[in-house]
């Protein structure tokens, strides 16, 4: 077994998502990997070091210098949970070129600077991660990227923003006005730490480019892309909605048009009662992919919080530390768990 260090950058609500998960599920990952690897935090920046995060962590664990934990000799794959564009930038640029596997759940850092990371990425052969980064737990990053590798990809549409989800929610249900609406979601941990960019729109542009990204292969210049956020949506606009018969929600649309160009937009939109989406609620997410082999669809999942979030995050984790472990094998599925019991049908 190839013990692999993990450092991370950020360590707030999906950090600390990802350490208990790891402290879960550790064991189950290592089976599954055939045992090739376990996998381990062995340092984490954080900003305020006196921070209460998690019981049982040794305090020598935290830091509040960042190269500390990038140049940490036992890290092998460093995990970017800091958000922003400045420092998040240098951290994942510094990883890439000590050749350390990155994973992120940073959608702004790599819709904004992408292609410079995706150029570094190139060059020191090093790969970035970010399931994180789009639609939560829902594996619609791995979908686009491997599962659909033989289509065209026609459309890809639906709901990518937990937090103006739940707001417009909690203001046609509860009746909630928008600004308490939006406290809700942030003490639940679905906002980012900016949620200027979940209301205004941008957040769900962030991954609706990182999702063109990947069905097309090219960086997509933020200002081509059309954004409208929910900060201007009122009571009366739901009222008007419900009474015609159509729920209002944050609908991002990337589609590519006969002459080849891609047409990508975030904006609030009135969705009929009787189609899927209208009945996507809450937290939650849906991104529809159309594939000209694959035909329509429907990825549905929690879009944001801290476990789902984690969930993302430690499957990217998983891949990462295969960069490691290729004497150990073939990628494919064995069964781990000979022992297991199916309870028998007449019970
Ligand atoms: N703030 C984001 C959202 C978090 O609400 O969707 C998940 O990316």
């Amino acid at each position: 077994t190839q013990h692999i260090g993990i450092g991370m950058a950020g360590f707030g609500t999906v950090g600390t998502g990802v350490w208990e998960t790891l402290e879960r599920n550790g064991q189950l990952i290592s089976n599954r990997a055939k045992g090739a690897f376990s996998l381990s935090i062995k340092k984490a920046a954080v900003r305020d070091i006196n921070k209460k995060r998690i019981e049982n962590a040794p305090s020598e664990l935290f830091t509040t210098d960042w190269q500390e934990v990038v140049n940490h000799p036992e890290v092998d794959i460093v995990v970017e949970l800091i958000g922003g564009t400045d420092t998040a930038f240098d951290i994942v640029a510094a990883a890439l070129k000590l050749k350390k596997p990155v994973v992120t759940g940073n959608k702004a850092l790599l819709a904004e600077r992408g292609k410079e990371l995706f150029a570094l990425s190139r060059d020191y052969d090093t790969p970035i991660h970010f399931e994180a980064a789009v639609a939560g737990g829902i594996p619609v990053i791995k979908a686009v990227q491997d599962s659909y590798v033989g289509n065209r990809i026609e459309t890809m549409s639906g709901i990518i923003n937990g937090t103006s989800n739940y707001i417009l929610e909690r203001m046609t249900t509860a009746g909630l006005d928008y600004q308490t609406a939006l406290k809700e979601a942030q003490d639940l941990g679905y906002a980012e730490a900016d949620p200027a960019l979940d209301v205004n729109g941008w957040d769900a542009a962030h991954k609706a480019i990182l999702l063109a990204t990947l069905a097309y292969g090219f960086t997509v210049p933020p200002e081509e892309v059309y954004v409208r956020g929910i900060e201007r949506v009122r009571t009366i606009d739901i009222d008007f909605a419900t009474k015609l018969g159509y729920a209002v929600k944050l609908l991002s649309v990337i589609r590519v048009h006969a002459n080849g160009s891609v047409e990508i937009r975030t904006q609030p939109s009135f969705i009929p009662q009787s189609h899927i989406l209208s009945s996507v609620n809450g937290v939650f997410n849906a991104v529809a992919v159309r594939g000209d082999a694959s035909g329509e669809a429907l990825f549905y999942g929690r879009g944001a919080g801290k476990e789902p979030t984690a969930s993302s995050a430690v499957g990217d984790l998983v891949e990462a530390a295969y960069t490691f472990v290729h004497a150990a094998g073939h990628r494919g599925f064995l069964p781990y768990a000979e022992n297991g019991k199916v309870l028998p049908i007449d019970q």
